[in-house]
């Protein structure tokens, strides 16, 4: 859905709008923490006599997740939504963010043109500027559909929404709500090329978007096709795309600030579809392996909204794209390949195909662009996903003051980052037999080996890298985050460190 933001400083009293949406803490008898009639009072008389009756009957408790629209009679504001931001003491901007997101969802079903929204005056101060591009990303996000394949239109198919913020207090601008519309569109592009199936969304349909991305926000574009990467000797990426008919592609975007000293790079794991190859997945849920290249997707929503936003540093967005098909051309159990960053690498699953593509990626990354920081994301391991589940990336580094940095981008984001264990004793695990390295390393930590297999390829750069594979779709009971398919998890994180990183 549609919805665009205007941000207003006047009171909401004279307002016209089909519906107004305001955020209420959770009351209870014992605990009035938030004095919040005053801020009620922002709004037409008739409407705030309305809100206190629905409160009075407690058909609104304002728990996190309540939402209810109510219609005031003889109103200018026909409908009022509430949404509920939980426990006074316990809010957060990313509750802000869920209540506004369950709002969007709803906004998805009804008939509205024009929106008002109460920016909520009445939080801790700690939240600072962060409360009015909190609401807005929660609406952005939560209003999101993927519908590009139903043939049928329902319908109810949503209007484009006029949205005025209305923030009389002053606790946020102009420019920082049009930034987080910025990020919430950029991870709304990433999750429609998540969902988007494999058949249509290949490797050279990824090299496509990355170049209009450039075009329109004149970034630079740059692909390194099959040959040029075999003679720059990647030959760890080229032996996961071997079995495949599709070619792979490496591609990079490069966003240049005319005065920043440093650059950062983000890498992206961009498997358009991983049956396994010959160490094939069993059926169930394998056609959830076109999201294998969400951390590629993460990667291009931020360039996008990097290209937009004009952070001080450099950025440089760079995925390498494959399939990882069967085939009589495939790659078998037990090959051993030669890496770009040259120590040889023996196959023992071809299901371990991530840390090849983005090993090549990686060196490549380090010694082309000497950046000060990699940050890559990938779907990794599924041993993420009994580690941590579904709220949470897990992360791996060889350098804590950038695993700092990261994790507090993923607080300020809502992208949660959990540290692992980075410790060297694991990469024993890693020792190959034949080889200098194996790519398994056994059942026990496949997470953490799997992001120690990485380390081997970014040199002396400072790293981290960031396993998604819990948490870039099938995330469910999070508000602004549709309960089926791609999340864009990892946008709105490496925004927020492009943003707070000082490259000047
Ligand atoms: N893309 C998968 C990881 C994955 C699986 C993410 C399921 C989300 C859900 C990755 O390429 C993979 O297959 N990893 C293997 C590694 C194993 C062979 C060491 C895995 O996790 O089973
Ligand atoms: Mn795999
Ligand atoms: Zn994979």
């Amino acid at each position: 859905m549609d919805i665009s933001f205007a941000y207003k400083t006047q009171t909401l009293r004279k307002a016209k709008a089909d519906c107004v949406l305001i955020f209420l803490p959770e009351a209870t008898d014992f605990n009035p923490a938030i004095e919040v009639s005053k801020h009620l009072e922002a709004l037409p008389k008739t409407v705030h006599g309305y809100i206190n009756e629905t409160l009075k009957l407690k058909v609104f408790s304002g728990k996190s997740s309540d939402l209810q629209v109510i219609f005031p009679p003889d109103s200018p504001l026909p409908q009022v939504m509430l949404s509920g931001l939980g426990k006074p003491e316990k809010i957060t901007s990313e509750s802000l963010r869920r209540a506004a997101g369950k709002a969007g969802k709803r906004l998805t079903e009804m008939k509205i043109d024009k929106l008002a929204v109460l920016i909520p005056d009445f939080l801790s101060e700690d939240l600072g500027n962060t409360i009015g591009p909190a609401v807005v990303e929660g609406l952005t996000l939560g209003s999101y559909q993927f519908n590009t394949y139903k043939t049928k239109k329902s319908n109810n198919t949503p209007n484009p929404i006029d949205a005025l913020i209305y923030d009389p207090q002053k606790q946020s601008s102009a420019k920082a709500v049009k930034a987080s519309k910025i990020k919430a569109d950029a991870t709304n592009f990433a999750r429609n090329l998540g969902n988007a199936p494999a058949n249509d969304m290949t490797p050279c349909v990824l090299a496509e978007q990355a170049q209009a991305i450039a075009k329109t926000h004149g970034l630079d574009y740059q692909v390194l096709e099959e040959a040029e990467m075999k003679e720059l000797g990647m030959d760890m990426l080229l032996g996961v795309s071997q079995g495949a008919e599709e070619p792979a592609k490496l591609v990079i975007l490069q966003y240049t600030h005319p005065k920043a000293k440093e650059t950062i790079a983000f890498v992206g794991k961009g498997v358009t579809f991983d049956s396994g190859g010959i160490s094939l997945k069993p059926g169930k849920d394998m056609d959830e392996m076109k999201f294998d290249m969400c951390g590629a997707a993460a990667v291009l929503g931020a360039m996008q909204a990097i290209g937009a936003l004009k952070p001080k540093v450099n950025v440089i967005g760079v995925t390498p794209a494959t399939e990882n098909m069967p085939s009589g051309t495939a790659q078998r159990p037990g090959d051993i390949v030669k890496s770009y960053a040259g120590k040889t690498v023996e196959i023992l699953n071809t299901d371990a195909e991530g840390r090849l593509i983005l090993g090549d990626a990686l060196t490549y990354t380090a010694q082309k662009f000497q950046p000060s920081a990699i940050v890559d994301l990938a779907t990794l391991t599924g041993a993420c996903i009994i580690a941590l589940g579904h709220h949470a990336s897990g992360a791996i580094t060889n350098n804590e003051a950038l695993m700092s940095k990261v994790q507090a981008a993923g607080a300020s984001s809502g992208d949660r980052v959990w540290a692992l264990p980075s410790y060297e004793e694991y990469d024993e695990q890693l020792k190959g037999k034949y080889g200098d390295l194996q790519n398994i390393g056994g059942r026990a930590a496949g997470t953490i080996t799997a992001g120690l297999f990485l380390k081997n390829f970014v040199e002396e750069t400072p790293w981290v890298h960031l396993d998604i594979a819990g948490t870039a779709w099938n995330v469910k009971g999070v508000d602004h985050i549709p309960n089926q398919g791609a999340t864009g998890v990892g946008v709105r994180l490496l925004v927020d460190l492009a943003q707070g990183w000082n490259g000047l």
